[in-house]
């Protein structure tokens, strides 16, 4: 079975070259690899470099930090991958979370009928098998015995485990609705079509949150998700002509939602969903206390009243957003005349937020040069670089986004200063070594 896109970019995205550009500067420069590459690669997975893995988690801790850190009313959760059927049975995915599968007579191909529009994207057949209904979760044993009494499945969402411990964590944090619990974690989906990079893969990372409010109030709350979390890609740099927010259809509402939200970015193929909010009504809970018997409601003592909460749902992809920083960020421009590529990346997301860059590789520099560096380690994602020329150095730097550059010069052991380089002006100042850790917490701040 062919997949679009499996080993790069695939599809309308290939035409303005953008994708092409970010996927190899991705593999040229660590941070993204296709999945165990010595071995031919495996369908649509992906292994995260050194930079990569710097960056993917500076897209969750800004998450988190969002999300959980800076409030009083979400707490956090890191639920199980492995679930026992019965969850999925009670929340319906055994039943719904479903693609409909079609196979080309002709070329016997197999697609997801809902997205090539009954023409085969490989040899352009129109003739199709009848779609039928192809389960998206993945199976497995848990234990050594293969039977139905061991059938688990890999999480195809985080939200379940955020429902399941809802009882769990209502006693022990003492929180009352309005409230939320937020998770990050890996999701699995047997995609039929894996697509465009990390934009849909088997094998993916969600940043997901059910906030838990009472029935009258889920109106107001989806509206305030929507805004807080468009507001968060804003602020960590994605131009407003690139996103935009779309409400969903009646008939596109997924199984459990009655109003649907995306929030989409304008990926190099067009618009597409980058995070979801879904107003999931109690559709959750009440699935889960039927499959369970166990009483998942809240018990409001001054009043007297019990009630179920409705659940507003903010779901984001971690991977799918580090790719849509990456896109977004990416640009080619002249510097003093000579043409360079630079991720313009907030500096809260760079994997390496400061270079330190002794100008040459002599003893003399080394002592003074790791003093710096180990005075940044604790504070900035740090990288340290002697090889080539300073100026290959900072091109380097820039190619994979690195908002400060501090070069330590031979001048630098007479006046105990040192060069601080801004990547996107590319000006240039000095700074005494003492007030450097100030000088970059003040570029943070109004950056
Ligand atoms: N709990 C609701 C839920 O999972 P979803 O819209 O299916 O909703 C949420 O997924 C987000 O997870 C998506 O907006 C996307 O960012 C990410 N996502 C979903 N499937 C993905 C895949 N196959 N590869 C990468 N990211 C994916």
């Amino acid at each position: 079975m062919t997949e679009g896109g499996e080993q790069g970019a695939s599809g309308p995205s290939s035409s303005d070259g953008l994708m092409e550009k970010v996927v190899n500067l991705c593999k040229r420069r660590g941070f993204i690899f296709p999945s165990a590459e010595i071995y031919g690669g495996f369908r649509s997975t992906y292994d995260y470099g050194p930079l990569g893995v710097n960056m993917l988690r500076n897209v969750k801790d800004a998450w988190w930090r969002s999300m959980v850190r800076l409030r009083d009313d979400v707490v956090g959760l890191d639920a199980a991958i492995l679930s026992p059927a019965a969850i999925w049975a009670a929340s319906g995915h055994l039943e719904n979370f479903t693609d409909p599968l079609v196979d080309c007579r002709q070329c016997h191909e197999r697609w997801r009928a809902d997205k090539i529009e009954g023409v085969c994207p490989n040899c352009g057949s129109t003739d199709f098998t009848e779609p039928r209904s192809f389960n998206l979760m993945f199976k497995t044993h848990a234990g050594p015995v293969e039977d139905e009494g061991t059938v688990a499945y890999l999480r195809p969402e985080t939200a379940q485990g955020m429902f399941t411990n809802f009882a769990n964590v209502l006693v022990t944090s003492r929180k009352r609705p309005p409230f939320g619990i937020a998770q990050i974690g890996k999701s699995f989906r047997n995609e039929i079509t894996p697509q465009n990079f990390v934009f849909r893969t088997r094998e993916f990372e969600q940043m997901e949150m059910e906030y838990f409010v009472p029935p009258a109030e889920a109106p107001a709350w989806f509206d305030y998700w929507l805004a807080e979390r468009h507001r968060w890609y804003l602020d960590l740099g994605i131009p407003e002509d690139q996103i935009r927010i779309r409400h969903h259809e009646r008939d596109e509402l997924s199984h459990y939602s009655s109003q649907t939200a995306d929030i989409e970015f304008l990926f190099p193929w067009g618009w597409d969903e980058l995070e979801g909010v879904a107003n999931r009504g109690d559709f959750d809970l009440q699935a889960h206390i039927l499959g369970s018997g166990e009483r998942l409601e809240y018990f409001d003592q001054a009043s007297g009243e019990r009630y179920v909460p409705y659940v507003i749902e903010p779901a984001a992809g971690a991977t799918r957003a580090m790719m849509a920083f990456l896109l977004s960020s990416y640009a080619e421009d002249e510097v003093a005349g000579e043409s360079r590529t630079v991720l313009h990346l907030d500096w809260r997301l760079a994997p390496t937020q400061v270079a330190v860059l002794p100008l040459s590789r002599k003893e003399e520099l080394e002592g003074i040069s790791r003093r710096v560096l180990a005075m940044l380690q604790p504070l900035y994602l740090c990288d340290y670089d002697t090889t080539q020329s300073i100026g290959r150095r900072y091109r380097r730097q820039d190619e994979v986004g690195t908002p400060w550059c501090v070069t330590i010069d031979f001048g630098s052991l007479e006046d105990g200063a040192v060069t601080v380089r801004d990547r996107d002006t590319t000006e240039q100042v000095r700074c005494p070594i003492d007030g450097l850790a100030a000088e970059l917490s003040s570029r943070t701040a109004s950056s």
